[in-house]
């Protein structure tokens, strides 16, 4: 049928299959890729249009409702502001407000989210925040928590009316001192009025280093460097290009937990017109693999194929087809046809490895990995003593014993994963694909394509969030078998179905706690042991179990005596299970840790009467100290023993807890009742956590940086911004080291063929590591630019100017006296002029350790004790991350950490019908916050500086993760007796536990609780 629109006001037609959504013909017939593709359920909200000015999900709209229609799309919205000699308007203010406020990450909801805005904006120039939040209720965000893009709303509401607003750097909350951190309402910046949640400023609570304060651009509250193109929508993501010929690809997944494929026929399937291939495990080689996107050698088994006879879930890929269309590819996958020996399946991680149990890697071509034992369905196993714990725990006064549980979850990034391959005209397989980790595809995928690394580019272009999830080498293979086969580019996209069936998740675990500890709140002997489920394969299974003990059994470590020789014991078991498999998860098994011990923790003070507080800095690891685990365990290599050498623990403690009111909160039954509501109990809670930044002598960050004639850089990262704002924290570093504005640095990441290798983005390591590489390469680049400005200034005035004399600052290079030259005369100089070179060098770097940020995390709740509901507040968290780079990125990392971690507490789950069929396969039933459904955010950084750091940082994007669900649960315990053990804290669990209280169930931790 023929299409009539006016599409950002001009007149265009098209012609179009009935059937079409207007998502689908905006961006292949238009090639409006602003409106973006995160489900097909009209869910996520991210492909949202103004239609006649209304916000419409475009996914589920078919274009032919549209007919004669006015569209209105992010395209249509502001310029950037340097077009040449022709002048703009610039961005729009609601852009402008996004872009300074830090309210976009990966950037994939922020057109969404500016439409939304707008139509609200239109209809009412004064909302209040409650209208902001009801009008981005549509669009979902797993980045930022909400709070800057509602704050960014509120901004540009403000200037769209004429009134004044402060400059962003203002709203940052002075240096204090301990104890007398000011409450959110009488921050900067704070609106005050009791109805807004958003009090607490666009930038956080700081207690800054004094060296912090001597730097012009670190420390500072950047934009970020990719923000201007994100805010307009630009085609920016992989999915956002068209290339001639481009077949589309998919895959026929298994529909049983175990089978065996004992015939597949892909004939008529190959007939069907506009089918172009149609691959089965006996088209391509059998090559054993792993997905888990890590450094050589990958720590853990072989056990993957691209394609086998064997499936291991309901979701396991059977065959894959690249056709014309989406349409006949759907069609080819009705096509084949496979016959299955159904298997007996394992679908509970306890019976993996029981007796006579099914063995789910037979095949011969199983590489294990340290103690992984196929045979026993055992994909890693881990066993750390640390001093004696039978010791420890002979000379305690009470023993404490509990199992607890935490679930499966998902990434749920908003871009599902995404990959583009083609031939280049030197017949080199490009792989442009939506990845953390662009080297380790390129490494791993190699010997599976049948292609020397070389034959292979991998272009990581801006990605729609990651979380771990694109840790994961899991899509990029399909492609690129197809184009291999086809010769043809070829693109891969996931349904947000697939996202929930066959991509990675958080590995579920069952957690045994035993814990010895002294009437006086000394902890003597510390045990935890693992069963951790990875599901069919065994991507991440040593190293994410290992992170579990590693960080979260390595905070407690005793006091008095046992600090210097504490008693822990860490036993992990992580088995196969025929069910979708587990991989790498923001926070990487150090959630899964921090759940037990911190319920454990406040379990223990409350039988022994303690300060929950006191009872946990008493114990807590200090500087100093020697990391435990650090002496034991390294991802299954040589451990070497680490001290701690920067810990802000008891101040965050101390920060968080004057922040949340704690002292009149904690213990204060007043406090506890709603008035009017007996029904209604409020709760306060706490967990302090730490984590870890970077591999030590493994990971390994570079970076290549050169001068342009205007005294502008180039700085080339192999580090994988995945919305974090990596790009904009390394250009902050070599813009301080440069003394040029961060402006001058043009940030790139990440293409194999043109920068420096850099492992990706895990670990919570680009700060740290590529940090480090970045400015290895700015003093080696600063120091060929002094040496000439030395010559130069020396000629200038006549006098010998040394070069280590010369200071780099404000886009110029100074004598002592106060001469100088501009940076992009030194620049012409030595690129045009006298013994010209190109000054540029590259960095790389490897740190010896992994130095781990603390935080106090904080919750406050109202439980519904009829209906077992658990309403979260307020979540305050004060980190101790180092030196904070950039306030503006950092903040938005604790706060969309947060948000994650609260869905991880009361809401995700990943469930299993009894034949392996997953249950939640949509954001219709797999729930993520939503913006009017969000507690109150604050983030206090409590800086200290980490001395094996240029600049003093630490890891900020994994912490957030850890402490929120144990917090909540101990706020819950603390509102109402419910002692939930299993994660998410459901009203079910909580009105369960509820019940077992009033039943009077006995034991641990006292009576007046219930176990749920
Ligand atoms: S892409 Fe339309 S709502 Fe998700
Ligand atoms: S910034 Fe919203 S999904 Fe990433």
């Amino acid at each position: 049928m023929r299409l009539r629109l006016t599409l950002n006001g001009n007149r265009v037609t098209a012609s179009i299959a009935p059937e079409a959504t207007l998502l689908e013909v905006l961006r292949q017939e238009f090639g409006v890729f602003g409106v973006k593709h995160g489900c097909e359920t009209g869910e996520c909200g991210a492909c949202t249009v103004l239609l006649d000015g209304e916000p419409v999900n475009s996914c589920v709209m078919l274009a032919a409702q549209a007919d004669g229609k006015e569209i209105t799309t992010i395209e249509s919205v502001g310029q950037h502001p340097e077009q040449g000699w022709r002048l703009t308007a610039g961005l729009d203010p609601l852009q402008q407000a996004f872009v300074e406020t830090g309210a976009i990450q990966c950037g994939f909801c922020t057109p969404a989210m500016i439409l939304s805005a707008r139509a609200l904006l239109a209809e009412n120039p004064e909302p209040a925040e409650a209208d902001v939040r009801a009008a981005l209720s549509g669009v979902l965000c797993r980045c930022t928590g909400y709070l800057k893009p509602v704050q960014a709303i509120l901004r540009a509401a403000a200037v769209l009316r004429g009134e004044e607003v402060p400059p962003i750097a203002g709203t940052l909350a002075p240096t204090m001192d301990l104890g007398v951190a000011p409450q959110a309402e009488e921050l900067p910046g704070a609106a005050g009025t009791p109805e807004v949640l958003t009090r607490t400023g666009i930038l956080p609570q700081m207690r800054v280093t004094t060296e912090a304060r001597t730097w012009s651009t670190v420390g500072r509250p950047e934009p970020k460097v990719d923000a201007v193109k994100l805010a307009q929508g630009k085609p920016a993501f992989t999915a956002d290009i068209e290339m001639r010929g481009m077949l589309v690809a998919k895959v026929l997944h298994s529909p049983h937990a175990h089978a065996r494929i004992k015939r597949i026929s892909a004939g008529k399937a190959r007939a069907l017109a506009g089918v172009a291939a149609v691959l089965t495990w006996k088209d391509i080689p059998r090559v054993v693999y792993s997905t888990a996107g890590q450094s050589d050698p990958i720590p853990g088994p072989l056990d993957m194929f691209s394609l086998d006879e064997k499936v291991r879930f309901v979701g396991d890929r059977v065959a894959f087809v690249a056709a014309e269309s989406e349409a006949i590819a759907e069609q080819a996958l009705a096509l084949i046809e496979v016959e299955y020996e159904v298997l007996p399946a394992i679908l509970d991680p306890q019976q993996a490895m029981a007796e006579g149990a099914p063995v789910i890697h037979d095949e011969p071509e199983y590489v294990p990995f340290g103690e992984s034992d196929p045979s026993r369905n055992r994909a890693a196993h881990i066993h750390i003593d640390i001093g004696d714990v039978e010791k420890g725990m002979a000379a305690a006064d009470e023993i404490f014993e509990e199992t607890y549980e935490v679930p499966k979850v998902q990434q749920a990034s908003i871009e599902p994963h995404v990959v583009i391959t083609y031939w280049d005209e030197d017949d080199r397989l490009v792989i442009r694909t939506s990845t953390q980790v662009p080297f380790h595809v390129r490494r791993q995928l190699a010997p599976v394509l049948g292609l020397p690394p070389k034959r292979i580019r991998v272009i990581k272009p801006r990605i729609g969030g990651g979380f771990g999830g694109k840790q994961e080498v899991m899509v990029e293979d399909v492609a690129a078998h197809l184009t291999i086969a086809t010769g043809r580019p070829v693109r891969f996209e996931t349904t947000r179905a697939e996202e929930f069936t066959f991509a990675r998740s958080r590995h579920p675990m069952r957690i045994r706690m035993r814990t010895g500890v002294r009437r006086d709140g000394t902890i003597t002997a510390n045990e935890m042991t693992v069963l951790s489920d990875t599901g069919a394969y065994g991507c991440h299974a040593l190293t994410v179990a290992g992170n579990t003990g590693h960080k979260a059994m390595a905070l407690y470590v005793g006091d008095g005596e046992y600090r210097k020789s504490p008693n822990i014991r860490f036993h992990a078991d992580v088995v196969y299970t025929n069910t979708p498999p587990a991989g790498a998860f923001r926070g990487y098994g150090v959630p899964q840790g921090f759940w037990p011990v911190e319920r454990h923790m406040e379990r223990i003070t409350r039988a022994l009467g303690l300060d929950p507080l006191e009872f946990r800095l008493k114990n807590a690891v200090r500087l100093g100290e020697l990391q435990p685990f650090s002496t034991a365990w390294s991802e299954g290599r040589e451990p070497r023993p680490e001290t701690i050498q920067s810990c802000g623990l008891e101040e965050c403690v101390a920060q968080g807890a004057a922040a949340i009111g704690w002292d009149d909160k904690y213990g204060n039954s007043r406090w506890r009742r709603v008035a009017g509501k007996p029904h209604l109990r409020r709760g306060i809670g706490v967990a302090t956590v730490m984590q870890g930044t970077a591999i030590p002598y493994l990971d390994m960050g570079g970076a290549s940086l050169k001068i342009n004639d205007d005294g502008s850089f180039n700085l080339l990262v192999g580090a994988t911004d995945l919305g974090t704002g990596s790009d904009t924290v390394l250009g902050q570093q070599a813009a301080e080291v440069l003394g040029v504005p961060l402006e001058d640095v043009i940030v790139y990441s990440s293409d194999t063929d043109f920068t420096p290798f850099d492992k990706g983005a895990y670990a919570s390591s680009t700060t740290y590591i590529s940090g480090a590489a970045v400015v290895q390469a700015a003093e080696k680049v600063a120091e060929r630019i002094r040496l000439r400005a030395a010559r130069m200034l020396s000629e200038q005035i006549g006098k010998k100017v040394r070069p280590t004399a010369v200071r780099l600052a404000h886009r110029q290079a100074w004598a002592p006296d106060g001469s100088s030259v501009t940076l992009a005369e030194i620049a012409l100089d030595s690129l045009h002029h006298q013994d010209q070179e190109q000054i540029m060098a590259v960095g790389s770097y490897v740190s010896p350790v992994s130095p781990p940020p603390f935080a106090a995390q904080f919750a406050e709740v109202t439980v519904d004790t009829e209906t077992g509901a658990v309403r979260v507040d307020r979540l305050v968290m004060a980190v101790d991350s180092g030196v904070i780079i950039n306030p503006l990125t950092a903040s938005g990392q604790v706060e969309g950490g947060m948000t994650q971690a609260l869905g991880y507490a009361v809401c995700e789950e990943m469930t299993y019908d009894s034949e392996g069929r997953p249950r939640e396969t949509s954001f219709a039933d797999y729930h993520i916050f939503q913006a009017h459904e969000m507690p109150e955010l604050q983030t206090i950084f409590v800086e200290t500086v980490e001395p094996s750091h240029p600049f003093g940082v630490k890891a900020v994007a994994e912490i957030p993760m850890d402490g929120v669900a144990p917090a909540v649960g101990n706020a819950v315990l603390d509102a109402c007796g419910a002692d939930v053990l299993k994660a998410p804290i459901t009203p079910e669990r909580v009105w369960r536990a509820l019940q077992g209280q009033r039943s009077a169930v006995s034991g641990q931790p006292s009576a007046k609780t219930g176990r749920g």
